[in-house]
């Protein structure tokens, strides 16, 4: 069981040895989205079977590898695939991954994944940029004694996704002619889906987009100290009046297809931080 700041040290330390350019920029990976960042200049890669104290992703269409290298001028580590609190791992091994990135002085996280849309005004194939988000899973990473170390008690996550980033992400999309749309995710344990009830209710308290990955690493992310994008591939669209059945295969295929527009967006960003 992974459980302390000391263990990410030692995982820090192999992916330090092996790398002579430190990331200040992780790249976090969801479902279907495992193979963005493919024009970067990889310089080390590592399955995550072969990185010690790792977890193993034991989703299909998750990668599971570990690339850190340059794209534009900037050093960046990109994670193609990440934990969920509905394979069995606890928050602590799911937000594992980022406690790696903090330990090598990542200052920055990006994170993707794919999401089911509850705003009627979203169509499958869209990009949600995530402007804050519901903790539906009832989990916390945070969750047991603070580690003063990492971060503070009570982090404060009145705006948790990063004000120059959302507009970095904003004008990429805009010059790029990406549609993008804005909105709240709410993440939740799954891994059912949402039934027709749970879709109304989610509506209502406000989430525009629903999934079940993302809370976790970012409020670890905030503890840290990082400054987070989100973006979310809608890859369904939910009609309560309407309800249709959405299998894993469409989802995946549709996340695959909007991949190469997140990839834009997040290039862009990555410049636009250098400038
Ligand atoms: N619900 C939860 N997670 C998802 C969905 C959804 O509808 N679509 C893609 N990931």
């Amino acid at each position: 069981m992974i459980t302390s700041g000391k263990i990410a040290k030692k995982t820090a330390a192999f992916i330090r040895k092996n790398i002579s350019n430190f990331p200040q920029i992780g790249i976090l990976s969801g479902t279907g989205l495992g193979e963005s960042m493919q024009s970067m200049d990889v310089s080390f890669s590592c399955r995550y079977e072969d990185i010690p104290n790792f977890p193993v992703s034991t989703v299909k269409s998750h990668i599971g590898k570990l690339l850190v290298g340059k794209f534009a001028k900037d050093e960046v580590m990109v994670l193609q695939g990440r934990f969920h609190l509905y394979e069995g791992y606890s928050p602590l091994e799911v937000t594992f991954p980022i406690r790696v990135m903090q330990e090598l002085g990542i200052k920055i996280l990006i994170l993707t994944n794919a999401a089911g849309g509850l705003n009627t005004s979203f169509s499958a194939g869209d990009i949600m940029l995530i402007t804050d988000h519901i903790n539906l899973t009832g989990h916390n990473p945070l969750v047991g004694a603070n580690d003063d170390k990492l971060g503070i008690r009570f982090p404060d996550m009145s705006a948790v996704y990063d004000k120059k980033l959302i507009d970095s992400a904003l004008n990429a999309a805009k010059e790029e002619k990406v549609h993008l749309q804005k909105g709240v995710y709410a993440g939740l344990l799954g891994p059912s889906l949402e039934t027709s009830a749970e879709v109304r209710f989610l509506k209502t308290i406000g989430a525009d987009a629903v999934g079940f990955s993302t809370v976790q690493e970012v409020i670890a992310g905030v503890h840290a100290g990082m400054r987070i994008l989100g973006l979310s591939a809608i890859t369904n669209v939910h009609d309560p009046a309407n309800p249709s059945p959405s299998t894993l295969d469409e989802i995946i295929d549709t996340a695959k297809k909007i991949m190469p527009n997140i990839d834009t967006i997040i290039k862009r960003v990555i410049t636009d931080f250098n400038e």
